[in-house]
C-alpha cells in the first residue's frame, strides 16, 4: 500500500470534485483526487458511439449558469446552439397530434388557462424560496409533507394540466413520479433554474451546449491536476478524527492511502454510505443520507442520414405527458451533417421497459418517437441508451433528491462539514441543483470554505 500526504483529499473527480480541487491548487493547497471510475468526468462522459458523438451524461447549458459559463470560458470552450427552427409538437390524450410554436402546449383553452394560472402559482411560490435555504419558508414543513401529485389536485382538477405541469418537474427534472418527492421539492427544482417559467422553456433550460461535448469541462480541468489525479482508486475507507485532535483524515483505496487535512466527498449523497468510516458518522449524517435517492430515466440517442424531420419543417422538440418518450428534441450534433434525436424515458415508464428485452425495448421507444415524428423515426442508423442506472459509481439519473419530508427534515446538514470531512456535490447545490453548474458553484464554495479554516493556522 502507497501513502501519500496531502493538504485535501478529494474523493470523485466529477465536475465538482474537480473544481474543488483546481480552487485548492490555485489557493496553493496539495491535493490528490481518487476516482473510482476509470475515467474521469462522472455523470459528464461524451463517448463515439458506433461514429457518433454522444453525450451520455450532462449536455445542456442555459444562460442562468454563471458558474458553468465562467468555466467554460476559462478553458476555451465554445458552445452552439441547439437546433429549435420551426414547430414543436405535442401528443394529447390517445395520440391526438397538435403542432404548437412557443411555450404553452396546444391544449384545449380551459386547459391552457389552468396551466397557465398553475405556472403563475407556482413562479410565485418559488419567487419565496432561497435555494440554498428551501428548509427556511414559512410553509417548509406543510409543503414538504405533501406531495407534488397530491399539492397539483389541491390546485386543479383538470388532469392534462397537472399531468403538464407534474411533466416539468417530475419526468423532465427529478425523473421520479409526482407522487414521489414533496412540492417543497418541486419548488427548490424550479427555484435554483431561477422560476417555474424557466423550467418550462425548453429554449431557456436546453439552450447551449459544448463543441466538443461537456465532459471536457473534467477533462480539462484533470489535465491541469496532471497526476494528482488517480483512476481507478475508489475510496474503501475513510479513516477521520472525530475528537478534533487535528489528525486529518485518511483515505485508503485497494492500493492507496492518502493522509490529508481535509477531506471532500464529491461524490452523489446515496453513494456517501457506501465508504466505510472509522469511527462511524454521526448518528445525523446516517441517518440523512438514507432520505436522499437518484432519479432514474434512460436518455435515448437515435441518429439519422439526415435531420428529417427539419424537412417537414419541425424544430424536433416534442412531448406528451402520455407518450412513453415524454421529452424529445434535435439533438444534431455539432458538424455532424446527420441528425439526431434525443428522448427521455423516465421514472416509471423506465422501470416498465427495462423489463423488456433489449430489442423489444429499443422497438417500444422507437415506436414512440415515431408517434412524434413518422415512421423514418423507426430507422436509426446508430441508437443508444444511456442506462446510468446500472452505473456503479452513480446508480441513477440524472441526480438525487430527498423523499417525502426529507428535505425540510435534513436538508440544512447535507452539506455541513462533520471534523475535517466536507461534502460537495450538484445534488447538494442550490442554484444549479442537479445540474453541473450547482457541481462547480458547490465545489468553489467547498474550496473556499477548507481555504478560510486553514486561514487561521497561519497558511
Ligand atoms: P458526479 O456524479 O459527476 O461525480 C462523482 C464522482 O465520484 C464520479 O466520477 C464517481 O465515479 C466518483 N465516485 C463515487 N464514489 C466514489 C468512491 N467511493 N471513491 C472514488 N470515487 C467515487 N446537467 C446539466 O447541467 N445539463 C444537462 O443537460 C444534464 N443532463 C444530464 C443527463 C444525464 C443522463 C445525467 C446522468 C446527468 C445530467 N445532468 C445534466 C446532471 C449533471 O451531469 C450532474 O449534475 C453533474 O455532472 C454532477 O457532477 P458531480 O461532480 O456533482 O457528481
Amino acid at each position: 500500500m502507497n501513502s501519500i500526504e496531502r493538504d485535501v483529499v478529494i474523493v470523485g473527480a466529477g465536475a465538482s470534485g474537480l473544481t474543488a480541487a483546481t480552487e485548492l491548487t490555485k489557493a496553493g493547497l496539495s491535493v490528490a483526487v481518487l476516482e473510482a471510475r476509470d475515467r474521469v468526468g462522472g455523470r459528464l462522459w461524451t463517448d463515439d458511439i458506433d461514429g457518433a458523438t454522444l453525450e451520455i451524461g450532462g449536455q445542456w447549458v442555459s444562460p442562468d449558469q454563471d458558474a458553468l459559463i465562467g468555466t467554460l470560458e476559462e478553458l476555451g470552450l465554445e458552445t452552439y446552439s441547439r437546433y429549435r427552427e420551426g414547430i414543436n409538437i405535442y401528443l394529447g390524450e390517445n395520440g391526438a397530434r397538435r403542432t404548437f410554436e412557443g411555450e404553452i402546449f396546444p391544449v384545449a383553452p380551459a386547459t391552457e388557462q389552468e396551466i397557465v394560472g398553475l405556472i403563475e402559482r407556482l413562479d410565485a411560490l418559488v419567487a419565496e424560496i432561497d435555494p440554498d435555504r428551501p428548509w427556511e419558508h414559512p410553509q417548509a414543513k406543510e409543503l414538504d409533507e405533501i406531495s407534488f401529485r397530491r399539492w397539483l389536485e389541491t390546485q386543479t382538477d383538470d388532469e392534462e394540466a397537472r399531468l403538464n405541469i407534474g411533466m416539468f418537474i417530475a419526468g423532465a427534472m427529478l425523473t421520479k413520479p409526482a407522487h414521489a418527492f414533496s412540492a417543497l421539492q418541486a419548488l427548490l427544482m424550479a427555484a435554483s433554474a431561477g422560476s417555474f417559467s424557466n423550467l418550462v422553456d425548453a429554449d431557456f433550460i436546453l439552450d447551449k451546449r459544448v463543441k466538443g461535448g461537456l465532459q471536457q469541462v473534467p477533462l480539462l480541468l484533470a489535465e491541469r491536476l496532471g497526476d494528482d489525479v488517480h483512476l481507478n482508486s475508489p475510496v474503501r475507507t475513510l479513516r477521520w478524527d472525530a475528537e478534533g485532535t487535528g489528525s486529518g483524515v485518511t483515505a485508503i483505496t485497494d492500493d492507496l492511502q492518502v493522509h490529508a487535512r481535509f477531506a471532500i466527498l464529491a461524490v452523489p449523497p446515496v453513494l456517501i454510505s457506501r465508504i466505510s468510516y472509522e469511527p462511524p458518522l454521526p448518528r445525523r449524517q446516517q441517518q440523512l443520507h438514507q432520505h436522499l435517492s437518484m432519479g432514474f430515466v434512460i436518455k435515448v440517442h437515435a441518429v439519422y442520414e439526415t435531420p428529417f424531420w427539419r424537412d417537414h419543417g419541425y424544430s424536433g422538440t416534442a412531448f406528451s405527458p402520455y407518450e412513453l418518450v415524454h421529452e424529445a428534441y434535435d439533438n444534431s450534433y455539432h458538424g455532424d451533417p446527420r441528425g439526431t434525436l434525443v428522448g427521455f424515458v423516465s421514472d416509471e415508464s423506465a422501470d416498465d421497459v427495462f423489463r423488456l428485452s433489449p430489442e423489444e425495448r429499443k422497438a417500444r421507444i422507437l415506436e414512440s418517437l415515431s408517434h412524434y415524428y413518422g415512421v423514418q423515426a423507426l430507422s436509426p442508423v446508430v441508437y443508444y441508451e444511456s442506462d446510468w442506472g446500472s452505473e456503479e459509481w452513480t446508480r441513477g439519473a440524472y441526480a438525487a433528491s430527498f423523499d417525502m419530508g426529507g428535505l425540510a427534515r435534513y436538508g440544512a446538514d447535507l452539506r455541513t462539514p462533520v471534523g475535517p470531512i466536507h461534502f460537495s456535490c450538484s445534488d447538494m447545490a442550490g442554484k444549479g441543483y442537479q445540474h453541473v453548474d450547482g457541481a462547480i458553484r458547490v465545489g468553489r464554495e467547498t474550496a473556499a470554505a477548507i481555504v478560510a479554516a486553514l486561514q487561521p493556522a497561519g497558511r
